[in-house]
């Protein structure tokens, strides 16, 4: 064996003690962590060593010149894009996800089983959130690409009511998609389809202030498309505003019309789990498919999503993923395994962290991970409203604010607000452009976010506006 792999062998417990010792001081300082980077560093780029370091020192490298810039993004005043933290029960499992290294695939069979605990995890999922077991789930890198699996099933049905099988025979003819307000996510995913990102059908919202669909347009559109099956995506939770499409509403026109039903739910979905904010899921049950990103709500580690697909379509789930001309590996119906089932052949147990978390903090710890973002999503609303510097954009519907500087007249002016704001390093936040106005957004997804986190973001942006002035 070479010199420095038999001595990192020999070595794997000091190693993954200073590994430990370092990450302990990441996390038990990860509130004073920036959350930005001030200056980005100038790195000269290093070559590809001949020999090696060995992995203590490829550590004393690391640490000179990536640590610095590491960020605090799981940290409790990250609020920019919808960037969920890390619970220590989720860092465990995600370690022993290395450590153990399957290759997730099947449940039955003389090598890795790893899929058992994949498929448990779905069903605590499931729990988790209200959903019947009529859902076939697995885990994949994000909620792009649980958009992407669940389109992609979406593509197969409407093929197959239309005599086509499109796994095969590829697309032809335009598919109708009707969606009111899709995350990009879904727009990126119907052009990796071979659907077209601009093939949409755009139905209108529920008003000028709204981002949920507009229940009459979508059934004029409906009958406008004369029986043809169609793909609706909604949402449950934009990523703007958090507004949610009516799904009782849409359960209604499944019964009368031919469509698949495909909801985001990417955090949106979690509100399944808050003792105040259930409503807004009502009716989601009835979907084909939908979208969880548990790096976003469920506090895991990225990278980990699930697509959460009616089991009643595994037929045209395999007919979309399976490895057609891999006869080694068996007919997927009788021997399940996840590569028959979703893009990537292999695969790490990504369930993993999310079975630990869930394990660890169970229903009622997620309940008040969800109580709490709301809570301090609607306190820092009402601090904002009550200001005289900023408004919202939105109401605050669930755990995201959106809102821009109250003076109409500086529009100009919030980029240079959010950029001073940032640079900070005490709290991110992204921009965005919603309703005629440059805003920007707060998503409350972190479990250790508390209420001193919102005075200290207030107090800041307060000092920035002070000092812009
Ligand atoms: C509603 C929604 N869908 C999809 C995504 C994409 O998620 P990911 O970055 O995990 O792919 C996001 C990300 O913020 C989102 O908010």
């Amino acid at each position: 064996m070479k010199e420095h792999l038999k001595n990192d062998l020999e070595n794997i417990n000091h190693l993954l003690d200073i590994t430990k010792k370092q990450g302990v001081e990441y996390l038990d300082f990860i509130t004073n962590r920036p959350t930005s980077v001030h200056h980005i560093p100038v790195w000269e780029q290093q070559g590809l060593p001949e020999s090696g370091y060995g992995t203590e020192e490829a550590l004393q490298i690391f640490n000179k010149r990536f640590e610095p810039v590491m960020v605090g993004s799981s940290g409790p005043r990250y609020l920019g894009f919808v960037t969920g933290g890390t619970t220590p029960a989720s860092i465990v499992g995600d370690w022993l996800t290395t450590i153990y290294d399957q290759n997730t695939q099947s449940t039955k069979g003389q090598g890795d089983i790893s899929a058992n605990i994949e498929l448990e995890t779905i069903q605590l999922i499931l729990k988790l959130l209200g959903l019947p077991d009529s859902f076939l789930g697995g885990f994949v890198t994000g909620a792009t690409m649980s958009n992407f699996t669940c389109l992609a099933v979406a593509r197969q049905w409407q093929g197959k009511e239309q005599g086509r099988d499109v796994a095969k025979e590829g697309v032809s003819g335009p598919v109708k998609i009707l969606t009111a307000t899709p995350h990009s996510s879904s727009i990126k995913s119907l052009s990796l389809l071979g659907l077209g990102s601009s093939n949409i059908i755009k139905v209108k919202t529920a008003g000028d202030d709204r981002e949920a669909i507009c229940i009459q347009d979508l059934e004029d559109q409906i009958v406008k498309l004369n029986g043809d099956p169609f793909i609706l995506i909604s949402s449950g939770g934009t990523v703007n505003t958090v507004d949610f499409d009516d799904f009782s509403e849409i359960k209604k026109l499944k019964d009368k019309y031919r469509f698949w039903w495909h909801i985001d739910a990417a955090f949106g979905g979690f509100a399944a789990c808050s003792t105040t904010h259930s409503h807004l899921v009502e009716g989601w049950e009835y979907a084909d498919s939908i979208t969880v990103d548990c790096h976003k709500w469920l506090n895991v580690p990225y990278e980990s999503a699930v697509f959460l697909i009616k089991e009643q379509y595994k037929v045209l789930q395999v007919e979309t993923f399976q490895n057609s001309n891999a006869p080694y590996l068996g007919d997927p119906l009788e021997n399940f395994g996840y590569l028959n089932f979703l893009p990537e052949n292999s695969r790490r147990l990504k369930a993993l962290p999310a079975w630990f978390s869930l394990m660890a903090y169970g229903k009622k710890g997620y309940q008040y991970i969800i109580d709490n973002n709301i809570s301090l999503a609607n306190q820092f609303g009402q601090m904002l409203d009550g200001s005289q510097d900023f408004k919202l954009l939105a109401p605050v519907r669930l755990n995201t604010v959106c809102f821009t500087l109250r003076d109409d007249e500086k529009q100009d002016e919030v980029g240079r607000f959010l950029e001073v704001l940032n640079n900070t390093g005490k709290v991110f936040m992204t921009p965005t452009f919603y309703n005629g106005h440059k805003g920007i957004r707060a998503a409350f997804v972190n479990w250790m976010t508390n209420e001193n986190d919102i005075q200290l973001i207030f107090k800041t942006m307060n000092d920035v506006i002070a000092e812009l002035k």
